[in-house]
């Protein structure tokens, strides 16, 4: 029996079809040898929130194998405009992904234009328990050989988070956080971590982790409400002792770790910045979606 297929429509290379029939080549580069940049985004009231943002950082990543930019911002929104007709009640959860295209001459050699996908599913809000108790996350010290590779770009090779993912859920745990080999953290398997110690907010150094598009939105937010905000080589001794943790990316938003490898954080419960610093980052991204729509004419 064929598995039910996930709700949701989506544009390949500018035709819009459901996901259930969609298709792509087997001997696309992005299937055939891993190949591919992607971004995850939501929108807001319907409107994506910093789309600008995520088209940049995938076509930056995308010129990594010689792909520029396929469509514009405006083309991008008038994509998401008629996705979310076929599913106005919820918001989408949104991927586009883009890959060199069907392999050709030599081992990267392409025989066409490069693919894109863009994907919208409904939102699957996240449990309350999220908000209300917090969450678990392990850390995973991760051998030279099994680091994620360009860490700073966003390509669609996860399989360095497959063992950490895979341990995290065994712990009923959320998240896995990379440890590097010289003991420093760089970040969650799809997420940017931070770290609260008094009034100052630290994360890694940006050449270590994906430069998260939630992370640069926070950081002014964090600072207007009172907080200093530094980027650092942090420890697990740093995680440990920290006073808060929270977990940044487009989907989750901001989120509050509580226990890390069964240690408590701070007295195990939510921290007292969190709240602010999330309601303040919502608010932001429903004025900012709709602004940026506004802008765009949308
Ligand atoms: C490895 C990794 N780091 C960080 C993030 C957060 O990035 P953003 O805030 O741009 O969603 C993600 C998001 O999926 C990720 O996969």
């Amino acid at each position: 029996m064929t598995p039910p297929h996930p709700a949701g429509h989506c544009v390949i290379n500018g035709q819009l079809l459901p996901l259930a029939e969609a298709r792509i080549s087997p001997l696309d580069l992005g299937f055939l040898r891993g190949i591919g940049v992607f971004e995850t985004l939501r929108t807001y009231d319907g409107h994506p929130h910093a789309l600008a943002d995520h088209l940049q950082r995938l076509w930056q990543a995308a010129r990594v194998f010689g792909v520029s930019e396929l469509f514009s911002e405006r083309e991008a929104r008038a994509w998401i405009r008629a996705l979310r007709q076929l599913c106005p009640d919820s918001e989408l959860h949104i991927n586009i992904i883009v890959t060199p295209g069907i392999v050709g001459e030599g081992v990267f050699g392409t025989s066409g234009p490069a693919t894109w996908v863009l994907i919208a599913r409904p939102l699957r809000p996240h449990p309350a328990a999220f908000y209300e108790q917090g969450l678990t996350v392990i850390t995973h010290r991760v051998a030279a050989e099994e680091q994620r590779i360009f860490p700073t770009l966003k390509t669609t090779s996860y399989v360095s988070g497959f063992v950490p993912l895979a341990r995290a859920r065994a712990a009923a745990a959320h998240e896995a956080l990379y440890v590097l080999p010289d003991g420093c953290l760089s970040e969650g398997v799809t997420s940017n971590v931070l770290l609260r110690r008094g009034d100052w907010v630290s994360t890694p150094p940006a050449h270590r982790c994906l430069p998260g598009i939630t992370l640069s939105r926070l950081r002014p937010i964090a600072e207007s409400l009172g907080l200093r905000w530094r980027s650092a080589e942090l420890q697990l001794a740093d995680l440990y002792s920290a006073d808060e943790v929270w977990l940044s990316s487009s989907l989750r938003e901001v989120l509050p770790v509580v226990r890390v490898d069964d240690r408590p954080i701070g007295d195990g419960r939510i921290g007292a910045w969190w709240p602010r610093l999330h309601a303040a980052y919502r608010q932001h991204c429903l004025e900012s979606a709709r602004a940026e729509a506004a802008a765009a004419g949308a």
